[in-house]
């Protein structure tokens, strides 16, 4: 499938998103020959630039973004004659007419159909204002029979189910749903694709997916870095916001969602929906015994943090889905800044044999797993027992590997380049729903609430580079490292 001719306007052209992520995806693509034939790019900011001058800048950002790969400089700068730049005040609606006349002049100049696709990579406050001012101009909907409109907005997607419901409410008056592309990066990537594929194409795994055979299931992003210049951004928003709402709960719904009877955008997130309305809710009595929320030493002295924040840097949670298939099999979502390494994983436990014939076999339930380690070194292991050569009936622990690098001449797209190219197809499956959003707000919002009347109580620290507070341990995960001594 290629996407038509189109355009696409980034507001926020001048941001960190644009230059780290959008440009060089676009760029990547450009390379590929993904891109449709005419194809321009409006990046659209309040500093003044002309083109050339935000050319240049982006230029330096692409190659800073791709270090580690070759780049083409003759492939860069063909890339960069699509890239176009408008210097304007997205807050001001009086300034839109402006934006209107350089998207006709584009259009014209470029040949370009009458379709655009708009992404808000800006500060979230402007997610109501700028497609408000969009619909004061008439940009909104298209002006030809042909034409159509799209909007990617980033995430986060509202700080509470109330925000979420008056954002979805304020876009869906602008935009059809249909139209509207909230993003989620950790569904563009390429291994969290793969869990539907493993699932869903294989006849082995299905049988034994369930609560019979599943003992647990845990679900991680661990990172090295702290908050680094986010700080104001991120006091605010906390590792609950920030990764559980929106990355590690889609990455549950993909592990724990039924099989949608065809591959199409809606019948899949109809299940993923489904997913989040069982979830088992908190009951306030129960949270801090199943939650567990830390703050990295340090933490209080980042750049733009408050001196006495309680913002949580490390959430541990256990969580229960309300299925016939996964009553009461625990799933263990966990997340941390500044821990000892950067990966993200899922790994199913399954259950230990019903009898142990052999000494020191594990009876642990840990010896037997999958693990589908989202990045990096992306792979999937099968983990089992088998005897150790020579005589008696020693169990040993082995693993079966594939990693996506031994695929000859693989290539793992980066997450942005699958969900823009996406975008312009108009294929909304890796994007996230609004019911979904909303149901994902309704578990959450309850803690928010908890821990803000809480305070400083129950938030626990760690020192960075440790694996996180040493309460965690209080949720019952089955340990990193079996405790039998054979494994
Ligand atoms: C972002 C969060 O959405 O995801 C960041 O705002 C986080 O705080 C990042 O660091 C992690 O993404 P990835 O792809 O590096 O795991």
């Amino acid at each position: 499938k290629t996407a038509s001719d189109q355009l696409l306007v980034i507001f926020g052209a001048s941001g960190d998103l644009t230059g780290r992520k959008l440009l060089p995806s676009l760029y990547e693509l450009h390379v590929r020959g993904l891109l449709p034939e005419r194809f321009c790019i409006l990046g659209a900011a309040r500093t003044d630039y002309s083109d050339d001058e935000y050319r240049v800048l982006e230029k330096a950002h692409i190659r800073e973004a791709l270090k580690k790969k070759e780049v083409d400089e003759a492939e860069l700068d063909n890339f960069l004659r699509r890239v176009f730049y408008l210097s304007f005040d997205s807050t001001n609606a009086s300034e839109y007419g402006k934006l209107k006349d350089r998207i006709h002049q584009l259009q014209h100049e470029e040949q370009l159909p009458d379709k655009i696709i708009y992404y808000l990579a800006t500060p979230p406050l402007m997610y109501e204002l700028i497609p408000a001012c969009l619909k004061e101009s008439g940009l909104n909907v298209p002006e030809k029979a042909d034409g159509w409109r799209r909007v990617i907005v980033e995430k986060p997607f509202g700080t509470s189910l109330e925000s979420a419901q008056k954002l979805n409410k304020h876009l869906c008056h602008i935009f059809d749903e249909e139209e509207i592309y909230r993003i989620d990066h950790y569904l563009g990537k390429e291994t969290v694709q793969n869990i539907l594929v493993l699932r869903f194409s294989n006849g082995i795994f299905e049988p034994l997916w369930n609560r019979n055979y599943i003992d647990s299931i845990e679900i991680s992003a661990s990172e090295t870095l702290g908050v680094e210049n986010r700080g104001k951004y991120y006091d605010g928003a906390g590792a609950l916001r920030d990764m559980i709402q929106n990355h590690l709960m889609q990455l549950m719904a993909f592990t724990a969602m039924e099989s949608p009877s065809v591959f199409d955008p809606e019948p899949i997130r109809d299940e993923i929906v489904k997913v989040f309305r069982a979830l088992r809710p908190y009951k306030t009595h129960d949270m801090d015994h199943l939650i567990v929320r830390g703050q990295y030493d340090g933490y209080r002295t980042e750049k733009n943090v408050a001196t006495d924040s309680t913002t949580e840097t490390y959430v541990a949670m256990k969580m229960f889905i309300d299925n016939w298939r996964w009553s009461d099999v625990p799933f263990y979502i966990f997340t941390g800044k500044k821990l000892p390494e950067k990966s993200s994983e899922i790994v199913v436990n399954f259950k230990s044999t019903p009898h142990q014939l052999f000494a020191g076999q594990c009876s642990g339930g840990s010896c037997n797993k999958l693990i589908i380690r989202i990045q990096p070194d992306e792979s999937i292991t099968l983990k089992f027992g088998l005897k150790m050569p020579g005589a008696g009936f020693t169990v040993k622990q082995v693993g079966m590997d594939f990693r996506y690098d031994s695929l000859s001449k693989s290539y793992l797209p980066d997450a942005y380049e699958r969900l823009l190219l996406d975008a312009m197809l108009g294929d909304s499956t890796l994007y996230a729903r609004s019911d979904a959003l909303e149901a994902s707000w309704r578990l959450i919002d309850p803690i928010l609430h908890h821990w803000k009347e809480e305070g400083a109580k129950n938030l626990f620290f760690y020192a960075p580079g440790e694996d996180g507070p040493l309460e965690k341990a209080r949720l019952g995960m089955v340990p990193k490292d079996c405790p039998c001594q054979t494994c």
